[in-house]
C-alpha cells in the first residue's frame, strides 16, 4: 500500500507565527506516526480576494488550481488557523473560498474536500486558544462537504507552548495534539 499522505498548511503567512510553530509541531507528529507529510505555506500561493467578476473575467487563478491539485494528491488536511475577532483570519476564508470554486474535468463541484480527511487546529496566545476560530472552521468545511475529524486542538497561551524547536512544552498540549493527529491518521486512511 502506497504510504498516507497528509497536507498540512498554516493559516498564517507572519513570521514567528504561532500557528506556523504548531503546524511545525504538527507535522514533526504525523511523521513520526508514519505519515509522508508535506508542509507548505500559503505565501507560495498568492490568491486575490475572492471575486465574481474576476473568475468571470480572467478565470481561476492558476494558484487556486496548483493548491487544489496539492491538495487532492493528499490523503489528508490539516489546518491550522490563527483566530480574528472570533473566526478565520481572511487568508484561510478567502482560501478555501477560492479552491471550492475549481474542479478538474472528471470531478463534481467540491469533490476534492468530499473525498479527503481534514483535522484542525488553532494556536492563540490567550487562554481560548482560537477555539472560535475551530468553531467557524469546522462550520465552513463542513459547508464545503468535507469529512472533519471531531477531535481538534485549540492550544491556549501559544506564546508561552513550545520550546526553541517547536516542539509542545506542556505534556497536555502534547497529548492533545498526538489525539489529533491520529485520529486524523485513522480517517485519512478509511477513505484512502
Ligand atoms: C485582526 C486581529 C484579530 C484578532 N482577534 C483575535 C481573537 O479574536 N482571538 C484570539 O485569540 N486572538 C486574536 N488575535 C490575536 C492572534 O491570535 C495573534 O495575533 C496570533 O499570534 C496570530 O496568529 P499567528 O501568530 O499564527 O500569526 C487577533 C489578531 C489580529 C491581527
Amino acid at each position: 500500500m502506497s504510504a498516507l499522505k497528509i497536507l498540512v498548511i498554516p493559516g498564517s503567512l507572519r513570521s514567528g507565527s504561532l500557528n506556523a510553530r504548531l503546524a511545525a509541531a504538527a507535522a514533526h507528529e504525523l511523521a513520526l506516526a508514519g505519515a509522508e507529510v508535506t508542509r507548505i505555506s500559503l505565501g507560495d500561493f498568492p490568491l486575490p480576494i475572492y471575486d465574481g467578476d474576476l473568475q468571470s473575467k480572467s478565470g481561476v487563478p492558476k494558484n487556486v488550481v496548483n493548491l487544489k491539485r496539492m491538495i487532492g494528491a493528499h490523503h489528508g488536511v490539516l489546518i491550522v488557523t490563527p483566530e480574528y475577532n472570533s473566526s478565520v483570519p481572511p487568508l484561510v476564508k478567502n482560501t478555501i473560498d477560492w479552491v471550492s470554486r475549481v474542479q478538474d474535468a472528471h470531478e463534481t463541484r467540491g469533490q476534492v474536500f468530499r473525498e479527503r480527511a481534514f483535522g484542525i487546529a488553532a494556536a492563540s496566545g490567550n487562554r481560548l486558544g482560537g477555539t472560535r476560530a475551530l468553531s467557524a472552521l469546522r462550520l465552513i468545511l463542513a459547508a464545503c462537504h468535507a469529512l472533519v475529524v471531531p477531535n481538534q486542538l485549540a492550544l491556549s497561551f501559544a506564546d508561552e507552548a513550545y520550546d526553541d524547536t517547536d516542539r509542545l512544552k506542556l505534556a497536555a498540549d502534547s497529548e492533545a495534539l498526538k489525539a489529533l493527529v491520529r485520529q486524523l491518521i485513522e480517517f485519512s486512511q478509511r477513505i484512502m
